[in-house]
């Protein structure tokens, strides 16, 4: 397996990147047209999501046919091209594998349907109970797991959208198919792959209704799903020594994240969790308006970091993805402090330990969509949402107001190449509207002094450089804090501290207790000390920082004595 440690991986959401053909969707030409872009800021992979034949019923997720790519993203060609393009500039290419559960248009699920026994078995099928479905269980996105199949008095399995049924990975013959899919995008010239929901790929035998919940402690990091893994990577991506696999993996612990990415298990490179990116759930409802718990985040930090260092786990580091409100509006400002927080949370999050991972836009501090209509947004959870919402008595208001803020199509809108009419996106008219955020775009950020985008750039050098940032033990420090976020990371005599300051108001951070809690010195830093700051200067006064709105800041000492 390569080494995934000093990797930085940038994520391109097809569908809103970059429309080669004035379609109004991004499409994989698209892409290569923006390599010497991504190239500039030094990422090595690029995970496309998904860019498989699709109804498109959740833009890519509910796959139909896994060896052709959905026209609305191009030809194969297209993608041959992408692949060699991209290896040329030293990036490789990741694709994202959805095997949870297919299209309800896939020819298997078809079958299965017409009522082939070989297919039916590669999906859930079970027999209702009278005017029930057979379990309780709630879907992802809202309403029943459980679909009524045709007049049969069956009913199919789906964790997700009813067209996305899942597969039952009990069945050789099925596994097998998808193995073989995935040594056919390999001999394609890919170097890895994201697994989408994996750790659902498991189900018990026999399944009950959840008395006390919705049914994922059930197949959540399931029965079998490291055998299958294991199996998996024995056929497929783990003959190859080089291949950078991540799993996502929804609602599940430390202890199955280890074995999920321990390079002992062999199993995966790494995994994705969201723990951290439900501080701002009320009682882990994601419908709900809430403040962000920035001390239960920290917690979180800790907990993830150093559980995962002590048993040899690999996470991936992000606080964007596609699924997710932009991080500047959720966690920082994405007005008066814009740039200064955007590059903070960007320090906070990739100088820990793990794999970054850059989510297109992210790089010049795209926000969130700010949408006033629900005729704007197009996600099928969002909208599902809304009519659950409303069914429940929440007012109109109230409920736009939800989606503004946790809408997965904040995450989604296309990017803002320029300030011209499409964007530099389209020359017609977007399939999703652009953000509602005059003055932010890649172009005016590049051209500015003080440019996310090389913040970003140096943070992907320094991980490069620096064995303390790739490869050093993380400890927290200062836990009771309110506002800052402060951890060390120590490899050899290489000691780095990062401090980020979450609010808008000032601080001071103490070298001098700093130094009697942990034995390192960090007050006889200089100017040449601070590997990077999003302020130009570093406001020390004797062995006092005062730390100004949302600064952030690294430091690096050599220290011979102690280690932490
Ligand atoms: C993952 C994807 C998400 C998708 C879901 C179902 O969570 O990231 O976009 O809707 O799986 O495939």
């Amino acid at each position: 397996m390569q080494s995934v440690k000093d990797k930085v991986i940038y994520q391109v959401y097809v569908k809103s990147f970059m429309d080669s053909n004035g379609d109004g969707k991004g499409d994989i030409a698209g892409i290569t047209m923006k390599l010497d872009y991504l190239k500039r800021l030094g990422a090595d992979c690029l995970w496309l999501t998904p860019v498989f034949v699709s109804p498109m019923n959740d833009n890519g997720y509910d796959v139909a046919d896994y060896y052709s790519i959905d026209p609305s993203f191009g030809t194969m060609e297209d993608l041959e091209v992408l692949i060699s393009e991209a290896k040329k500039r030293g990036l490789g290419i990741m694709l994202d594998m959805v095997f949870n559960h297919t299209s309800t248009d896939h020819e298997w699920f078809r079958k299965a349907i017409a009522g082939d026994k070989k297919y039916k078995d590669y999906y859930i099928f079970r027999r209702g109970r009278e005017a029930l479905p057979p379990t309780n269980w709630i879907s992802k996105f809202g309403g029943s797991a459980w679909e009524m199949a045709g007049e049969s008095g069956e009913y199919y399995l789906h964790l997700f959208d009813r067209t996305q049924a899942d597969l039952n990975w009990e069945n050789e013959d099925l596994r097998k198919e998808l193995y073989d899919v995935v040594n056919f995008w390999i001999k394609k010239g890919v170097v890895g792959f994201r697994f989408d929901v994996v750790n659902l790929i498991s189900k018990p035998d026999v399944l009950e209704d959840d008395l006390n919940g919705d049914g994922r402690r059930f197949y959540t990091d399931g029965p079998r799903v490291h055998e299958h893994l294991k199996e998996l990577a024995r056929n497929t991506f783990g003959k190859h020594h080089d291949m950078i696999t991540v799993g996502e993996m929804s609602s599940t612990s430390i202890e199955n994240c280890v074995r999920y990415s321990n390079p002992l298990e062999e199993e995966l490179s790494m995994v994705f969790n969201f723990h951290h990116l439900k501080v701002d759930y009320e009682a882990g409802d994601k419908w709900t308006l809430k403040e962000f718990d920035f001390m239960e985040l920290k917690k979180i930090f800790n907990d993830w970091q150093t559980g995962m260092e002590k048993e040899g786990g690999w996470m991936a580091l992000f606080y964007n993805n596609h699924d997710q409100p932009r991080s500047v509006s959720r966690f920082g400002s994405d007005s008066k402090y814009h740039k200064e927080s955007a590059k903070m949370l960007a320090t906070s999050i990739h100088l820990m330990r793990g794999t970054p991972y850059i989510y297109q836009g992210e790089e010049f501090g795209m926000p969130n969509a700010y949408f006033d209509d629900i005729s704007e947004y197009r996600d099928v959870e969002s909208i599902n949402y809304y009519d659950i919402l409303k069914s429940k008595g929440m007012a109109e208001a109230e409920i736009l107001e939800v989606l503004r803020e946790k809408s997965r199509d904040n995450g989604r809108t296309p990017m803002l190449w320029d300030d011209s009419d499409g964007h530099g996106f389209t020359t017609s008219v977007p399939w999703l509207p652009f953000a509602k955020v005059p003055g932010i775009s890649a172009e005016a950020d590049l051209a500015s002094s003080d440019s996310i985008f090389n913040h970003y750039r140096k943070l992907i050098e320094l991980r490069k450089q620096y064995e303390v940032i790739s490869d050093g033990t993380f400890m927290m420090t200062d836990m009771e804090n309110s506002h800052l976020l402060c951890y060390l990371r120590c490899k050899g005599t290489g000691k780095m501290l990062v401090v980020s300051n979450f609010y808008d108001d000032e601080t001071e951070f103490d070298l001098d207790k700093l130094f009697y809690e942990t034995s390192i010195d960090f007050r006889k830093c200089t100017f040449e000390s601070v590997l990077i700051s999003n302020y130009y200067d570093l406001a020390k006064v004797g062995e006092i920082i005062r730390i100004r709105p949302y600064e952030s800041f690294a430091l690096y000492v050599e220290d011979k004595h102690p280690s932490c």
